[in-house]
């Protein structure tokens, strides 16, 4: 059995001091690894992050995170990726990490991921420069995330966002904004990586549950979503093939 306590969209600022420090120092017996889906700041200002390292500090876990976009507002996401990676933080950004947890070989793909929208309302690969530098960046984003997805050799693949995979979670967001919150293409990198879960953040005002086309469980874990420190989910492969979430089990913040 995996238990991944996993959040998105903490946006620490330079007041957050202590905000989950509590929460994060009891994950030893609750969970394996924890997961953080990006907009860890809000700036992405390294005194911002400075803040959150200070209560990942003491977290008894394996930590992984990818960045968010508002992390990526100053341009210093070298500096802010390397105050995480001195508190013991992994940061991927087409990248994996293999943990063994268990008997398990449990691989988490992570990338921020991008926009571009979705099947019937998307942006094309057409037109001036500009629009399709940006869906081509999206496109080449995701290419490169199905990569390494593939390339883990593990028991669990499991996909760490920021951007979501499927419209299904944006649901309660504005529909006019769907396209600057996640991409087809990065279900099709699940899908064709044959992933078994995915976790983002971002959509603030959408919901937890979603899948992709291919039936991958996708989780927005978003705090303003979720309303907690983080949710723990449970993974246990049934029988060959198939896996169950067998909970949610969200604690306070
Ligand atoms: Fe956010
Ligand atoms: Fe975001």
């Amino acid at each position: 059995m995996i238990r991944i306590a996993a959040a998105g969209d903490v946006h620490f600022d330079r007041k957050s001091h202590n905000r989950f420090s509590q929460h994060f120092h009891n994950l030893k017996d609750k969970a394996d690894f924890l997961l953080l889906a990006g907009d860890l700041t809000q700036t992405g200002h390294p005194e911002e992050m400075k803040v959150l390292a200070n209560d990942l500090r003491k977290c008894p876990i394996p930590m992984i995170a990818v960045l968010g976009n508002h992390d990526y507002h100053v341009d210093q996401v070298e500096q802010v990726t390397q105050i995480l990676t001195d508190v013991g933080v992994t940061v991927l950004e087409g990248s994996s990490i293999i943990l063994n947890v268990g008997h398990y070989k449990v691989g988490v793909a992570g990338a921020k991921g991008f926009g571009g929208g979705f099947v019937g309302a998307s942006g094309s690969d057409f037109g001036e420069p500009e629009m399709k530098s940006f869906m081509r960046h999206s496109k080449n984003h995701a290419r490169h995330l199905e990569n390494v997805i593939k390339e883990m050799e593990a028991d669990y693949k499991i996909v760490l966002l920021h951007y979501s995979p499927t419209a299904q979670t944006l649901v309660g967001e504005k529909k006019e904004i769907y396209p600057f919150l996640g991409s087809y293409y990065l279900a099709e990198a699940i899908d064709y990586g044959k992933a078994d879960i995915a976790f983002h953040g971002h959509a603030h005002g959408g919901v937890e549950r979603g899948e992709t086309p291919g039936g991958c469980p996708v989780r927005n874990v978003a705090q303003p979503v979720i309303r907690h420190a983080y949710n723990i989910y449970t993974l246990q492969r049934t029988h060959k093939n198939l896996i169950q979430e067998e909970s949610a089990l969200s604690l306070e913040s």
